[in-house]
């Protein structure tokens, strides 16, 4: 692969001077990371194919994956994507929060880079909750591409710190901001085929999205239009890879192992807790600096195996096993 040009990245804060100099970075197609809710976010105009193909190359990911579009209201979204009654329904109980829709795009619309969706015909989109995403957004005026702010496959960021670990010397720009309080990636639903799927669990419990649609999701396996068409592109087996190996499900770790616990932590073990509780939004908002910090701890006690305790499956439970199952696969 080519040497990328290393550049300094600079630290914002979140004042009004800071934000419009990371405003004035992405009207200069430059890469700005920021917070949002969810994880922190890598930003770029996503009107400029400049901007969105310097994304793809500062993550190393691929091209047929596409990017979710940051908007700061509604009127927006009408101008971009086909809003059915359902995602009428969503977005009124939901945004501004961690859910990403799938909508069909606007046959016209006549803005957005092609880079964003590839060949699809649909957009993913989302309103964040975060008051620096928010305030960025407004400022910019103008929708932001953002994928999550780590190298393709790794380990999502909920710090400033961690973004640089992966990011810096490659990105104009850091928006440093508090922790996000969700810690896990927005829920995605695809609402473009009629029958509303979800293609990745996420901050807001399926549960909750049931009640209000007053239906079942389907799961991607079961959806009409999967045979036919690449509906969740970006949900590959192997992402959040950690260094280490991660066994799942155990009460206790074997011998020579570190621990992820989830309630209490066993006699004599050694680790790191998600929630001393047992309490699942805690753990969500803990999870990646969590699995960061264990397996930078196992690397420096030359450990290969972190073992993880059982997470109850439901509500925040089911986003977390997702996201542990895949942190668990070895990358090919
Ligand atoms: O919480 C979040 O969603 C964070 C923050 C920064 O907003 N963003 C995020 O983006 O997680 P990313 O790129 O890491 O994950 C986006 C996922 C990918 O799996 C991608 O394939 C999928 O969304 N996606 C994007 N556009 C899509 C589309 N039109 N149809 C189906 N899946 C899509
Ligand atoms: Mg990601």
């Amino acid at each position: 692969m080519a040497m990328q040009k290393i550049i300094e990245t600079e630290i914002l804060n979140e004042t009004i001077s800071s934000i419009r100099k990371a405003s004035t970075l992405l009207s200069q197609n430059e890469l700005v990371a920021f917070p949002t809710e969810t994880v922190y976010g890598l930003g770029a105009s996503a009107v400029s194919n400049i901007g969105v193909a310097k994304i793809f190359a500062a993550k190393g990911r691929p091209i047929y994956n596409p990017l979710i579009i940051h908007v700061a209201d509604e009127q927006e979204v009408f101008k971009l994507a086909v809003v059915t009654k359902e995602a009428e329904t969503l977005i009124k109980n939901f945004w501004p929060g961690p859910l990403t829709l799938v909508l069909e795009q606007k046959r016209n619309n006549p803005i957005l880079s092609p880079l964003i969706t590839g060949n699809l015909e649909t957009i993913a989109i989302r309103i964040p909750m975060h008051g620096t995403a928010q305030k960025l957004m407004r400022e910019f005026g103008s929708p932001i591409a953002a994928p999550s702010a780590n190298i393709s496959g790794r380990i999502s960021p909920t710090r400033a710190k961690d973004v640089l670990s992966h990011l810096n010397g490659k990105i104009a720009a850091l928006i440093q901001g508090d922790n996000c309080v969700v810690g896990l990636e927005s829920t995605i639903l695809n609402l473009s085929t009629g029958e509303p799927t979800l293609l990745r669990p996420g901050g807001i419990p399926t549960e909750e999205i049931e009640a209000k649609l007053g239906r079942a999701l389907l799961k991607p396996m079961e959806s009409p239009s999967s045979k036919s068409k690449i509906i969740a592109p970006g949900m590959m087996n192997s992402h959040y890879a950690p260094r280490c190996k991660l066994n799942l499900n155990k009460k206790i770790p074997g011998p020579n192992e570190l621990f992820l616990a989830f309630g209490d932590m066993p006699k004599r073990c050694i680790g790191l807790n998600l929630s001393q509780n047992g309490d699942l939004g805690e753990a969500a908002a803990n999870f990646f600096a969590a699995l960061t910090d264990i397996d930078e701890m196992a690397k420096l006690m030359k450990i290969n195996t972190v073992s993880v305790a059982p997470i109850p499956n439901f509500g925040l439970g089911i986003a977390i096993n997702d996201r542990l199952k895949r942190a668990a696969t070895p990358k090919n």
